[in-house]
């Protein structure tokens, strides 16, 4: 057996233990000396903690490694904790003894500017900076605020399936895989059709999880992969349905910014937005929204659904998430319920975040009508055997009920603050992003052109169309390189 790790502490458990000797352990961010006198910035995810060495007062050897510091070295160190008002978290270290663990050579990402192609080519290794440590801390805190609602408010979790064999929401944008003799079956786009089963087993139900949407959409509001809760309550209309929604992103929002006010702070966010957002929230129907977006230049038309512009224009008249209700039949999900006041609509809304963070709820009072649900089943041709389930639950002990989803990365996106959703995900999956690094970024001979090049390496996204049209391929590259690991593996089998 080897022996046990000696014991140590954390950054964040220092501030108490002033006048204390104790072990730290952490990476370096920074060095910098005043001739006898040397100063570590380091950080251990919980913390960050400035350590203070004195050459008379440390070994020679441990004197001669802080000398050969560099970025991202891990470290143990040992000292006194020390109160200090100017430090955050309040106290330092003078350190008694310092002994490096792993060197690093050469860091990629240094203290400099870095574009963000090149950030996300190095995501794995990126995500150990202040910025992106703050934002994965306040997703966690959207993550535990989320399951803290629905738990306090007695609703059971159901984990829905990811491999199905139903669509979810839209025939187009499906990932698809062979499933043995059982033929085609999909990534989950949804939980929804199956918490609406759960629903009327046990009331009030949530699931959460990652959903996937082959969706060809390049805007920073989208990703291949993304986490979305989805609530879905008997007994629930659709203005039920609303509240729900409104209580729920009331208490995410709050939470964040009674527990990570720190965080928000490192990634400058502008609290204040947030602090608007209270009950109640502004409901305009879909029908008023075209109205008012007409008046505002917009050229909408009654029946198209709502772009991201129209979105973002219609989201800044107002200083808190606005609810849009009662859509277009012809632009939703067959699912929907259609509207007894007018059935070219259904009962549905969107919930449009403030500051151009556009959609982050979709959710609607179901159709409970078993005729009515066949009828839109067929009319969209979707594969009526497949369904069967989804009706029976019309057939046996049918019920009101509504539901929504909440995407965690949008919600993450607006709350911190940030340009692109995703930043708001430890490894994004893009259209043009599967791999955690690029392993060969194109070089700018590749293309000649200094803005294709530059769209090619990720940043924006728009243009990359544009790359792909002239024939440039680089993830075919890489796609060769998989390929040929594959076929290793399987080698060796
Ligand atoms: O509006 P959507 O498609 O609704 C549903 O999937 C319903 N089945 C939910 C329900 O009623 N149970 O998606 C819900 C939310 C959106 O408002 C958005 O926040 C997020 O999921 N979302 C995406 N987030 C990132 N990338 C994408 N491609 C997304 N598509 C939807
Ligand atoms: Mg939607």
């Amino acid at each position: 057996m080897p022996d046990p790790m000696p014991p140590f502490h954390r950054i964040e458990d220092l501030p108490p233990l002033a006048g204390q000797s104790v072990t730290t352990r952490g990476w370096v961010m920074t060095t910098r000396s005043s001739g006898k006198i040397g100063f570590v910035t380091l950080r251990d995810g919980t913390g960050y903690l400035q350590v203070v060495l004195s050459k008379k007062d440390v070994p020679e050897a441990a004197w001669d490694a802080f000398g050969r510091l560099t970025q991202e070295t891990s470290l143990e160190v040992s000292g006194m904790v020390r109160a200090d008002a100017r430090a955050p978290g309040g106290v330092e270290l003078t350190a008694s003894d310092v002994k490096v663990i792993g060197p690093s050579v050469d860091f990629p990402i240094t203290p400099k500017e870095h574009g963000t192609a090149f950030l996300f080519e190095h995501r794995h290794l990126w995500l150990r900076s202040r910025r992106q440590v703050a934002i994965a801390r306040v997703r966690d805190e959207v993550v535990q605020a989320i399951r803290d609602f629905f738990y306090e408010r007695h609703f059971v979790l159901v984990d829905t399936p990811i491999l199905t064999g139903a669509i979810g929401e839209a025939a187009g944008h499906l990932f698809a895989t062979e499933y043995f003799d059982l033929g085609t079956a999909y990534l989950a786009q949804t939980g929804q059709l199956y918490v609406e089963a759960a629903a009327a087993a046990l009331g009030k139900v949530y699931c959460f999880g990652p959903t996937f949407r082959a969706e060809k959409s390049k805007t920073r509001r989208h990703l291949t992969e993304f986490w979305m809760v989805e609530p879905e309550v008997a007994w629930n209309d659709s203005d039920a349905n609303m509240q729900l929604q409104e209580e729920f992103v009331c208490h995410i929002v709050s939470r964040c910014l009674e527990r990570r006010r720190a965080e928000l702070a490192e990634l400058e966010r502008d609290v204040k937005p947030l602090e608007a957002v209270r009950s109640p929230f502004p409901r305009i129907s879909y029908t008023d929204a075209v109205a008012k977006l007409t008046a505002l230049g917009s050229a909408i038309e009654w029946g198209r659904d709502l772009g991201g512009e129209d979105e973002t224009l219609l989201a800044k008249q107002y200083d808190r998430p606005v609810m849009v209700f009662n859509y277009p039949k012809a632009v939703k999900a067959f699912y929907m319920k259609e509207n007894p006041a007018d059935p070219r609509t259904v009962l549905n809304n969107d919930m449009l975040a403030p500051e151009g963070y556009g959609e982050i709820i979709g959710g609607s009072q179901r159709e409970d009508d078993y005729d009515k649900l066949l009828a839109r089943i067929r009319a969209e041709q979707l594969p009526e055997d497949a369904y069967s389930w989804y009706l029976d639950l019309r057939k046996y002990g049918t019920f009101v009920h509504a539901g929504f989803g909440l995407g965690v990365e949008r919600t993450v996106a607006w709350i911190c603050g940030i340009a692109h959703i995703r930043e708001a995900i430890a490894f994004p999956r893009t259209l043009y992003k599967l791999w955690p690094f690029v392993p060969q970024p194109v070089q700018v001979s590749q293309t000649g052109t200094p803005e294709i090049d530059s769209a090619l390496l990720g940043e924006p996204f728009d243009r990359l169309e544009a790359a792909r049209e002239l024939g440039v391929r680089p993830l075919q590259r890489r796609a060769r390189i998989d390929g040929q690991l594959a076929r290793q593996v399987d080698d060796r089998k």
